[in-house]
């Protein structure tokens, strides 16, 4: 005699259909994205063979691989002079460097009173080779700091950044311009003339870095016209007011 069938069989029989009709969904959907792909590409077949055209298509040329290898870009070309501001990356280099100076490093990124300090940095090759610091008081400044590398010395690197700075400072108006140093040859042969400290204006020889200069040190200034001696640049002006001319009043001046 034919038994009824039970709950579970009927459960167990639905879902396993509803499994095989699942399945069957999926199997239906892969064929018609399958079946459109075909057609897709049979058509543009013929497309390409109406026009012409070669089929498969050809492959786009693929990039050239780049010909240096490994982190570092090498620069192209020789290496520059690049001069910029001071910034907190170069702070241990700088103070670096300082330290063969007599500026105090702990007073690096402080402004002078009633002052503004120029903080620069030179680069060789994006190397920092140099650092100088100047002081300027509306129209006078002293060059509180410069120094170059060891291994870097002797390739006008200092001489390259005393023109910076002096053309900085006469583009912001100073007339003036004294040196503190040890170093006579050196100053000397970037354009700066040796004074008795008795000699200077009273102002001068109160600004920081001259009031407080060792008493071994020597003090210089900026030669105001500087004929027949060297110079740190023939074309840097010869006083703030000869900044201000064009390239033709200039030479109608002198
Ligand atoms: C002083 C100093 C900044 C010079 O820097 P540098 O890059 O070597 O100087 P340069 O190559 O631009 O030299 C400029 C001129 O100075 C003179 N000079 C530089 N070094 C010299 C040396 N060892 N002996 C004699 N003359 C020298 C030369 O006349 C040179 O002129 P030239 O270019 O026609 O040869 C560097 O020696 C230094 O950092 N010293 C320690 C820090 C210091 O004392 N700072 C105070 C400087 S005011």
């Amino acid at each position: 005699m034919d038994q009824a069938p039970q709950p579970e069989d009927v459960a167990a029989n639905t879902e396993r259909e509803e499994r095989r009709a699942d399945v069957q969904r999926r199997i239906d959907e892969v064929a018609g994205v399958l079946a459109e792909t075909l057609l897709g590409m049979w058509r543009a077949k013929h497309r390409a063979e109406r026009r012409g055209e070669p089929w498969p298509p050809p492959e786009p040329p693929k990039p050239e691989p780049p010909r240096t290898s490994g982190l570092i870009e090498k620069p192209k070309g020789p290496p520059r002079r690049v001069f910029r501001e001071l910034e907190a990356r170069d702070e241990l280099v700088a103070n670096m460097l300082l330290e063969m100076t007599w500026f105090p490093t702990s007073e690096l990124w402080l402004e002078p009173v009633g002052g503004k300090r120029t903080r620069v940095v030179i680069e060789y090759g994006r190397v920092v080779t140099g650092v100088a610091v100047l002081d300027e008081y509306g129209d006078a400044a002293v060059l509180r700091a410069l120094a170059v590398r060891a291994t870097c010395r002797r390739q006008k690197h200092g001489r390259a950044l005393v023109e910076y700075i002096v053309r900085h400072a006469y583009e912001v108006g100073v007339g003036r311009m004294y040196a503190v140093s040890a170093m006579q040859w050196f100053v000397e042969a970037v354009g700066f003339e040796l004074r008795k400290r008795t000699m200077l204006p009273e102002d001068a020889r109160r600004l920081p870095g001259i009031i407080d200069a060792p008493s071994n040190a020597f003090v210089f200034e900026l030669r105001p016209t500087q004929n027949g001696r060297r110079v740190p640049r023939r074309s840097v002006p010869r006083s703030a007011v000869e900044a201000l001319l064009t390239r033709s009043e200039l030479k109608a001046a002198r």
